[in-house]
């Protein structure tokens, strides 16, 4: 059995102010929660104070990117091991708002994912546009990505990754994918990584659904074999809809 787990990306939100009152509203009720990976990939700003007040609970902060490098002349850029040395235990790599914003390619995917898994657990984010799902090229994309940002990967490292599968017209537009067509793309993400690793790694890889997860659509996501938890964008700002979701999962 693979634990669940749910993610709230907060992606550019929030004040210091904001992130305070938002874990005094979250962390007296992570006491009574067991089970379940509760994690937070919050803006760098906000990370080491959100170190510090997440102290002694249960909850695991992470950063939404790094660069591949470790240190050196790369102005404005963030290495793992800073991240890790500011708190963080994750990183969510190639999300696709950077994979289109800022151009990011499977090749560089590929080297964030080895630089992270020296001090970081990667969550490795794919996911197709409404193009490729129409022209009935969506397997064929996430098999690409799933194999750019993994291969050559020990089975140990392997096993470490987290696999987000995003799809890119559910992200921000409250058009979420039915529970059946995440299902089924999960199968598919299982199916790629045995290819490329074994069955063993596949069946031990965690991948969450994310797209448009809100309260209200979250169980039916979770309910699915395959699907072994959210990474949630808009609806994770709002403590009080991320506990809930955190009930349901
Ligand atoms: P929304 O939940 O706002 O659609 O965002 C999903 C996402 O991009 C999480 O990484």
């Amino acid at each position: 059995m693979r634990q669940k787990i749910i993610v709230g990306n907060w992606k550019m939100h929030g004040t210091l102010a904001d992130a305070h009152s938002y874990v005094k509203t979250l962390l007296p009720y992570l006491q009574s929660i067991e089970g379940k990976r509760v994690l937070l990939a919050v803006p760098f700003t906000a990370l080491s104070r959100m170190a510090e007040w997440c102290s002694g609970s249960s909850v695991e902060l992470g950063v939404q990117n790094i660069f591949d490098q470790e240190k050196g002349p790369f102005t404005g850029e963030i290495s793992a091991f800073m991240a890790q040395d500011a708190g963080a235990r994750f990183t969510l790599i190639g999300h696709s708002e950077r994979r289109k914003i800022f151009h990011e390619t499977d090749e560089w995917i590929h080297r964030k994912v080895v630089r992270a898994l020296s001090c970081l657990q990667p969550i490795v984010c794919v996911g197709e546009t409404l193009e490729e799902r129409d022209t009935g090229k969506a397997n064929e994309v996430i098999r690409k990505q799933i194999i750019g940002a993994l291969h050559g990967l020990s089975m140990q490292e392997a096993c470490r990754i987290i696999l987000a599968y995003e799809p890119v017209w559910a992200i921000g537009t409250g058009m979420n994918a039915t529970a059946e067509i995440a299902n089924a793309m999960h199968k598919h993400c299982r199916s790629v990584i045995w290819e490329l690793f074994s069955e063993e790694v596949s069946n031990k890889v965690h991948i969450l659904y994310g797209g448009s997860v809100k309260p209200d659509n979250m169980e039916s996501f979770v309910h699915q074999e395959s699907i072994d938890g959210v990474l949630v964008g808009g609806a994770s700002l709002d403590p009080s809809q991320f506990i809930q979701m955190i009930r349901h999962i």
